[in-house]
């Protein structure tokens, strides 16, 4: 297969609303001696490319740039010192930015294999919200069979997998979802919580008297002074983002400054012995061989029919900013995928 000599793709020329999304024809470069040069078959729509748009999203790159976390697709072309992969192979990656375009150059030591079997949308999205999730529950809390754990936004792109693999893991999972979400969430097992008209403090009280083991929670700083207070002795709180800060003036990073003044609290507390075992930490996904043997495993999940990720659209690459627009209504349960060379929009029961 030759590098093709003109690919679409998509770029945020500066922050603001949908109308700053371009979508742009770009001629593919060969890659270099480390380099695949891979044909995305899907990419994945997720709040990261939300904050990014709103120039909200911790280090991204300055305006303009090509978004666009994670990806699966063909390799094309390698480069001269590549070994492990070939023309034709199928791949996941997460390149964090500049996925969302026809061709994609990856490192090859940040790519993982995707069995033939398995659709290409169902892999995306256990790519970055999969092995996030994964890591979340199996290696930061260590969530077993008997357990109960919170997952705040059980409706979004890594709450409804973390609800999928904690229930799969024999946790019983307690979830918060905007209502409009719950019939969608019904089948997955978990027990609802409407955080815009109930009260989430004195409802998970009422479901787990004692506490619960652990708290996933996405929303910021505000939130996690309430979901500490829901702990068990010896439970963890996972702090993984700042979803209720996305509106907010002023610098990007200042909650994130809010968020660690807390866990260090709780982390100075903790080690003398204040806190009755329970502790705090913050979490991030990286790139790295974890995160590859957790992405193949989860993989092997989807290809046996243990993991069913929820798809809720998937949508041409030109039409980014109609699923950006779509993610942000909070009308979509499941991952909108963007699927490069197709040809009209299509929804996916
Ligand atoms: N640390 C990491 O490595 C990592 C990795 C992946 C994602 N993240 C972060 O995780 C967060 C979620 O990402 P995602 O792609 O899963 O997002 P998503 O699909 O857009 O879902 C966001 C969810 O947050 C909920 N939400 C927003 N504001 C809320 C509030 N004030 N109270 C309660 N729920 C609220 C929404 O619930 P309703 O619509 O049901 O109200 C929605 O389900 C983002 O902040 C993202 O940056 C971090």
């Amino acid at each position: 297969m030759a590098v093709p000599s003109t690919g679409t793709e998509v770029v945020l020329t500066g922050t603001g609303g949908t109308e700053v999304v371009t979508i742009r024809r770009s001629a593919p470069r060969p890659p270099g001696p480390h380099g695949v040069l891979i044909r995305v078959e899907a990419t994945g729509v997720a709040f990261a490319e939300v904050q990014m748009l709103r120039g909200r999203y911790p280090a991204q790159p300055k305006f303009p740039f090509v978004p666009g976390y994670d990806l699966v697709g063909e390799v094309v072309e390698v480069g001269s010192a590549v070994a492990a992969w070939l023309p034709g192979q199928r791949v996941a990656a997460m390149p964090r930015t500049g996925a969302w375009s026809e061709y994609v150059e990856v490192r090859d030591s940040e790519l993982v294999s995707v069995p033939d079997e398995v659709d290409a949308a169902a892999a995306l999205a256990v790519v970055l919200n999969g092995v996030t999730a994964w890591q979340l529950l199996h290696r930061a809390a260590k969530v077993r069979s008997g357990h109960t754990v919170l997952v705040h936004g059980v409706g979004g792109g890594v709450g409804i997998l973390l609800a999928q693999l904690g229930v799969a893991a024999g946790a019983r999972v307690i979830g918060t979802a905007s209502a409009r979400r719950h019939e969608a969430l019904r089948d997955i097992g978990v027990e609802l919580i409407d955080h815009r008209t109930e009260d989430v403090r004195s409802r998970v009280a009422e479901l787990a008297p004692g506490g619960v083991h652990a708290v996933f929670d996405p929303l910021g700083p505000e939130s996690l002074d309430k979901s500490w207070q829901l702990l068990a002795p010896g439970g963890s709180l996972h702090a993984y983002g700042s979803s209720s800060t996305l509106h907010d003036t002023g610098p990007w990073w200042l909650p994130y400054v809010a968020l660690t003044k807390r866990l260090a609290r709780w982390e100075l507390a903790r080690l003398i012995g204040r806190t009755g075992g329970r502790r705090a930490r913050m979490y991030y996904v990286k790139s790295n061989a974890q995160f590859r043997a957790d992405l193949e495993r989860l993989l092997r999940m989807v290809a046996s029919g243990q993991l069913r990720p929820l798809i809720a659209q998937r949508l041409p690459l030109e039409s980014a900013a109609r699923a950006l627009d779509l993610h942000i209504s909070g009308t979509q349960t499941g991952r909108i995928v963007l699927v490069p060379g197709l040809s009209s929009d299509r929804t996916v029961a």
